[in-house]
This record gives C-alpha cells, structure tokens and sequence, in this order.
C-alpha cells in the first residue's frame, strides 16, 4: 500500500490528471464513520479454520474491515476491492476479498501475492485509476 501511495505520487507529479491515492487504516481502534467519497478496499486473506468452501470461514484480523464496509452506507461508495494472499492456499487464494466482493455487492478487481512487487503495484494503480 506504500508503495502505491508512492507511485501514485509520482505519476501525479508527471501529469496532475492521475489520481492521488490516500490510505486510510481500519483497524480495532478505528471510529466508524460514513465515508463520503468513492474508495477501493484492500484485504488480505488470513484464516483460521474453515475453507469457506463447505465448512464456513472464520477470519483473523480483517472482520473490522468487512463491518466497517458493512456499517451504514459505506459498501456503496467501494469501487471494488483488490485482495492479497498466497496462491499455496489454493481455492482459498484472496477468499476474503471474493467473499468481500459478493457479500457486499461490488467487484474483485485485482489480486497480488504476498506483499505484491513493482509490477502489481503499476497494474493496479492503473486498473484503480480508470474506475475513478
Ligand atoms: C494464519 C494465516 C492464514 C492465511 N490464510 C490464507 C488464505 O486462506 N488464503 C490466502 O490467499 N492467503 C492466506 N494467507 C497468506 C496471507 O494472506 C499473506 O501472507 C498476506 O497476503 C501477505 O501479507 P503480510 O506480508 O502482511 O503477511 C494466510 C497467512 C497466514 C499467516
């Protein structure tokens, strides 16, 4: 996500036309509220029991980011969200952001593994930057 915010900077400084991305952090300290602007939501898959297939799921860590989505009208301003994870886990790759993305009513529009590398960060910027 740094990276992004970084690279997003520098292709603003090219041409003011490309967006400016600005992270905000939902974790258990965080104050709900409405969001009043379009975001995308980022969420890394990490389970503890359950494949989410045939015996349910249970999250670790990322259930405040779905509640926040979740919380008043929130998951209608998303403009998709972008999942990570480890293709070792099979059918459970990025199972959060998929379960994310049909539980609440927008789009997976990307995926990257572990902690993504130069060129996932320049594909998704773009991918976010034409849904803008
Ligand atoms: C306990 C645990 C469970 C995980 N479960 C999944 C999973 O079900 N599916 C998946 O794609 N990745 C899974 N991962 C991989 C993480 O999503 C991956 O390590 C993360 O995207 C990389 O970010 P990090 O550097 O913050 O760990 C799991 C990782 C851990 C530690």
């Amino acid at each position: 996500m740094d990276d992004l915010e970084d690279y997003a900077e520098q292709q603003h400084q090219l041409d003011a036309n490309n967006p400016l991305i600005v992270k905000k952090e939902i974790t258990d300290q965080t104050d709900f509220e409405s969001e009043t602007d379009p975001y995308f939501a980022f969420v890394p898959t990490y389970l503890d029991g359950g494949n989410g297939i045939d015996n349910g799921v249970k999250e670790l860590m990322t259930n405040i980011l779905g509640e926040y989505i979740a919380y008043k009208d929130n998951r209608k301003l998303c403009l998709g969200v972008i999942g990570s994870g480890n293709r070792n886990f099979n059918e459970q790759y990025c199972l959060t952001a998929r379960r994310y993305a049909s539980d609440y009513g927008f789009e997976m529009i990307d995926d990257y593994e572990l902690r993504g590398n130069s060129t996932d960060c320049k594909r998704i910027y773009e991918n976010m930057a034409g849904r803008i």
